[in-house]
């Protein structure tokens, strides 16, 4: 195991940056403030450290290690509860591969945060040169991030956000989730144009920022038109069969609704599945518009076929933001505290929206995930 160099030599800064995402492209970052300082040694950087220096697109062929050793990294990912995370885990499988100059711990904490905190608490064991966790609800990591910073191992949260304290964290990167709400909420409204809107939601994951996210931005645009009723919102775990449960007892519940909003992609596919069940119609010929999340390839493909009506995106495709985070660090290069990558959102044939963009078999093609 590589010594922790890029403790020696890294500073971290504050400010965000964009980068783009659609179809996982590495584009890259907006220009930041330079670095003044270095932290100390015995220090992890931390995300709330230090302004720093200008940052570069990921470069995926670069050496990894600064000294040419092997870097250890420890993954903690969510648990494998959609088609998004499965991606996500490819995705960072195959940057940091052995061929890649990486030594990759992985554990799938099928959501169980007391499984995700052991795995980071083993990668603290272990020495890991770097620990990325993808946490699984925002709340519950102060101690677990001080035990590492005490350990000395950079810490990148990735996907998800933390609500500790940024300064026992290296960096956290990963897309705007209250951005994302927005979006679907900003497009609702346009499509609408002052219509009636009776709202279901089929949440994600309870504590979970990309729940939080989702949510607080679509109940941000809903607040603004009165002539909009969330009847009820519920948790769908991000899972198919959630989405399917919540939905099937919502038709219980409700003989009245127009809009079905589903905050992934695998819970809109359980959903639809209960509405069939149901004989309710959905999508651009239905009696029931559909807003998704995440615009997987299958989720994609519903939107192309006008039974989604509106998908908005969450690129899984992170891994290689968090290698460049991981390279800047061992060559002692600053890093930026945050990264957002950047979403679309894409809607179905024969709808045009200044929010997103009309899917088209070209853009599905286009698709890497
Ligand atoms: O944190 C990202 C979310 O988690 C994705 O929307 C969802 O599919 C996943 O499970």
């Amino acid at each position: 195991m590589k010594k922790k160099l890029a403790v020696l030599l890294a500073g971290a800064m504050v400010m965000a940056s964009l980068v783009g995402c659609g179809g996982g492209d590495a584009a890259p970052a907006e220009t930041s403030a330079p670095a003044e300082e270095a932290p100390a040694a015995d220090e992890a950087p931390a995300a709330d450290e230090a302004p720093a220096a200008e940052e570069e697109a990921p470069a995926a062929d670069e050496a990894p290690a600064a000294d040419g050793g092997t870097i250890s990294v420890g993954f903690a990912q969510v648990g494998h509860e959609s088609d998004w995370r499965a991606a996500n885990t490819q995705n960072y499988q195959d940057a940091f591969s052995e061929a890649n100059g990486y030594e990759l711990s992985f554990v799938d904490a099928d959501n169980d945060n007391a499984v995700q905190l052991e795995a980071v608490r083993n990668f603290i064991q272990q020495e890991m040169d770097y620990i990325c966790i993808a946490p699984i609800e925002t709340a519950g990591w102060d101690t677990v991030l001080q035990e590492a910073q005490d350990a000395g191992i950079p810490v990148l949260i990735v996907d998800r956000s933390v609500d500790a304290d940024p300064s026992l964290y290296t960096t956290q990167l990963g897309c705007d989730m209250v951005a994302e709400g927005e979006t679907a909420g900003n497009w609702l409204a346009e499509y609408l144009d002052g219509a009636e809107a009776k709202i279901l939601v089929i949440e994600g994951s309870v504590g979970a920022s990309a729940t939080l996210g989702r949510t607080e931005g679509f109940n941000n645009i809903a607040a603004q038109h009165s002539e909009w009723e969330i009847l009820d919102s519920q948790s769908g775990d991000f899972t198919q069969a959630g989405g399917q449960e919540v939905m099937e007892s919502f038709i219980k519940s409700y003989s009245d609704f127009n809009v079905v909003v589903c905050q992934n992609d695998n819970e809109a596919y359980g959903a639809m599945d209960a509405m069939d069940a149901a004989g309710i119609t959905y999508g651009v010929d239905g009696d029931v518009i559909i807003i998704s999340f995440d615009a997987t390839h299958d989720g994609l493909q519903y939107t192309l076929d006008g039974k989604i009506n509106c998908n908005v995106e969450c690129n899984p495709l992170q891994a290689e933001f968090a290698a460049d985070v991981i390279q800047k660090l061992e060559k002692g290069e600053a890093v930026d505290a945050q990264t957002i990558v950047k979403d679309e959102a894409f809607v179905a044939p024969g709808i045009t929206s200044q929010y997103a963009v009309t899917m088209t078999q070209e853009v599905l093609d286009g698709r890497a995930y």
